[in-house]
């Protein structure tokens, strides 16, 4: 992982690619790749076999966006195309990443970004699985906001409120990323005390996010509106809700996530309803991201 300087000038280089500017051609990239998985599931559904792991499905898709985002599609518009226009511009005086840094910086995105964005999603299956109520809730707003339009206008998808609270509350519960690490580069004095210089810090995000004394007695149920008009979700203190991390290495691809997250939740909730199947197995384990250890088999139903 880059640190110091070095990590400075990657991320001057890197933040322009993720500019909003670029995500028009992303959203059609992701709504035809999801178009794919969701015309599988149809036929699998009319031979007759309605169980279907989302898990496995969805990160296949996630990666297959993230990979043809970051490589495959026109050079204007993918990652690494991008980053070598600005490693170029007039005036870096020198300060410039080299090919193979580019490269890594794609890989990064990539294991950076697909598995996390595709456990955001299938945690929300999961959970709008058993709360039938926000699952309709969100089938009517996508209904009301996007009707039977292409999902062609990003300021469609930003009206999607509901699916913003049920994300942020998934992302609470669930947080794919559920850690976030630093290392002291100097002894800091924290009140009273001082963390040594060189001390690694494991932040847990997951702890946090069910603290009780920080969100009340109700930290353990899914309950979306508690960002309804709060982007802490009420959260005593706003430093304790940290999905995308904080400062000024906070996760450079959200607005990427939230994009993706709206276009498959969307195509998805307009075609099928679905429920949990017998067989799922709720095992949410931490390795580097917080997964469902046996998948997420739903029943699912044509709409
Ligand atoms: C739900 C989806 C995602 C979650 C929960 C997530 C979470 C995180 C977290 C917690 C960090 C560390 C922040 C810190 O140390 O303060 C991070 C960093 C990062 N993320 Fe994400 N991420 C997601 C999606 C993505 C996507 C889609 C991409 C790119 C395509 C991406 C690329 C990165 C990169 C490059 C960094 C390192 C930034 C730096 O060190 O300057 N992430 N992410």
């Amino acid at each position: 992982m880059a640190e110091g300087n070095d990590w400075v000038l990657r991320r001057h280089v890197i933040t322009p690619a993720f500019s909003p500017l670029h995500f028009k051609a992303l959203e059609s990239l992701m709504v035809d790749s999801t178009k794919g998985m969701l015309d599988k599931w149809v036929l699998q559904i009319n031979s007759g076999n309605q169980e279907i792991d989302v898990e496995k499905e969805i990160t296949v898709v996630g990666g297959e966006i993230i990979a043809k985002a970051s490589f495959g599609m026109s050079y204007q518009n993918n990652f690494l195309g991008l980053l070598l226009q600005e490693n170029n511009v007039e005036g870096r005086q020198g300060k410039t990443l080299s090919t193979q840094q580019l490269v890594d910086e794609c890989k990064t995105f990539f294991f950076g970004g697909h598995d996390t964005t595709a456990l955001a999603i299938t945690w929300s299956l999961m959970l709008l699985a058993r709360h039938q109520d926000w699952q309709n809730q969100l089938r009517e707003e996508i209904r009301e906001v996007v009707g039977d339009n292409e999902l062609s206008d990003i300021n469609t998808l930003a009206a999607l409120k509901k699916m913003e609270w049920v994300m942020n509350e998934v992302l609470r519960l669930y947080s794919p990323a559920p850690n976030i690490q630093r290392q002291a580069r100097e002894n800091i004095q924290v009140v009273d005390f001082i963390v040594p210089k060189g001390t690694n810090l494991w932040i847990d995000v997951v702890v946090m996010h069910h603290d009780r004394a920080l969100w009340g007695k109700d930290v353990n149920e899914f309950k979306p509106e508690r960002f309804k008009d709060d982007a802490h979700g009420g959260c005593e203190h706003k430093m304790r809700y940290l999905p995308f991390g904080f400062g000024g290495r906070m996760c450079i691809g959200r607005n990427l996530t939230f994009l993706e997250y709206k276009v498959v939740l969307t195509l998805i909730l307009s075609r099928f309803s679905f429920t949990l199947s017998t067989t799922y197995c709720h095992s949410p384990s931490v390795l580097l991201t917080l997964r469902p250890t046996h998948g997420l088999p739903l029943m699912m139903h044509l709409l």
